[in-house]
């Protein structure tokens, strides 16, 4: 009889991915509602996504855009000026620095956390030093919230503008503080591509708790036009130079049916969760960190030493590739792009995301996701890590 190794080694699953969407028939059916209604954008069912996600993120003021780098476009014109200095992180995807350099502003980047979110003591350091740091972008990495006491302290001691990009992070909380509530920061941006939390295809938000910033966004949303009660019945004013950042209300209407379910998704990703986490116990793979009830995981990240092993990193990606396991590693570091280097950054002291980057990569989490799938992983992760020992 062949050993479980034996048989391992050339049995192979499905493609399984890092993230994936989970459509189901009454989602499916909401869209087609709106395909046979009257309204295919700028609709009701546009409004109905965003009051739906304000009360769900507890906001007063919620935008819903094309994607997520729209939201953090449209959030950086009403955030910043050209010259404005701004902290962010090396650990999230391009398009958090990017929306800083959409506007002319600067970014500055500062060392991550070992739970792989930007380092509120060095931000609290530069501040200090900078007087002239305007803003910070914050990213909730991989669904686990940015520390919101420490937060506060940054926003209200030194007066510094937050955005809080809650791309990963939907459905977390910390304490009673929901992600995207925009409690302890003046905006924070969503986005609903297929491998997050929840999809509307392509699609994003903006939430905020002030009306003047709202107002401003729903103008640069679209095309900075404005139509007032009084004016003429074909008249309508340019007052900015906005964009067509619209959402269609078939994605709104997938979005709100999608919605409702959030929670019963979370609740699976923190089976999975759990399941990770038991199994990588006192073992070489580390959980990025472990279950505590805060993050809403939408990545579950691994570090392991490869320096103590007989596989490198892309050996191990291959392996498992070829298994039709896609592991993926986020994030390689944004100010080691060379666009970014380009413009004279990359040599930022960054000690800890370099050793992230060195270490940490992310394993499948979706609620579609089986229990099968899932042993399948860890399986194939610890034999690809111990196989010299097995044959
Ligand atoms: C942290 C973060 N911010 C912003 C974005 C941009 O969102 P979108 O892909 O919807 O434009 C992403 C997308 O992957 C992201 O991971």
């Amino acid at each position: 009889m062949k050993s479980f190794w034996q048989w391992n080694k050339v049995y192979k699953m499905q493609f399984i991915p890092y993230g994936k969407q989970l459509i189901e028939d009454n989602d499916i059916q909401s869209v087609v509602d709106v395909l046979t209604s009257d309204y295919l954008t700028t609709g009701p069912s546009v409004k109905a996504f965003e009051e739906a996600l304000s009360a769900y993120c507890n906001v007063n003021y919620t935008v819903a855009v094309a994607n997520g780098t729209a939201a953090l476009h449209l959030a950086s014109l009403v955030l910043l000026k050209e010259g404005d200095k701004v902290l962010t992180t090396p650990n999230s995807f391009l398009a958090t620095s990017n929306a800083i350099l959409y506007v002319g502003a600067k970014p500055i980047f500062v060392d991550i956390a070992k739970d792989g979110n930007i380092d509120l003591d060095l931000c609290e350091e530069a501040l200090k030093s900078d007087a002239s740091i305007k803003a910070m972008y914050v990213v909730a990495f991989s669904g686990n919230m940015v520390n919101q006491k420490k937060l506060k302290y940054l926003r209200d001691t030194y007066n510094v503008t937050i955005l809080e990009d809650c791309a990963h992070a939907i459905g977390a909380k910390e304490g009673d503080i929901k992600a995207a509530s925009c409690t302890n920061s003046d905006i924070s941006i969503l986005s609903f591509h297929p491998v997050k939390h929840m999809t509307t295809g392509e699609g994003g938000a903006i939430t905020t708790n002030s009306k003047e910033l709202y107002e401003k966004l729903l103008i640069l949303r679209g095309h900075g036009m404005v139509k007032t009660p009084d004016m003429k019945p074909w008249e309508y004013e340019m007052r900015e130079l906005g964009f067509n950042y619209r959402i269609t209300d078939m994605q709104c209407a997938l979005g709100s049916s999608q919605l409702k379910k959030l929670d019963s998704f979370i609740e699976r990703r923190i089976e999975l969760v759990k399941a990770y986490d038991k199994a990588f116990q006192d073992s070489m793979v580390k959980p990025l960190y472990t279950y505590d009830g805060k993050s809403s995981y939408h990545l579950y990240v691994v570090q392991v030493d490869f320096s103590k092993l007989d596989i490198s990193k892309e050996e191990l990606f291959h392996k498992l590739r070829e298994k039709n396991i896609g592991i993926q590693l986020h994030y390689i570091p944004i100010n080691k792009q060379p666009y970014y280097k380009s413009l004279g950054y990359g040599d930022e002291v960054t000690p800890v995301m370099d050793k992230y980057y060195d270490e940490c990569f992310s394993l499948p989490m979706f609620p579609k996701l089986t229990d099968e799938e899932q042993t399948f992983v860890i399986n194939n992760l610890f034999f690809c890590i111990i196989e010299k020992d097995l044959v």
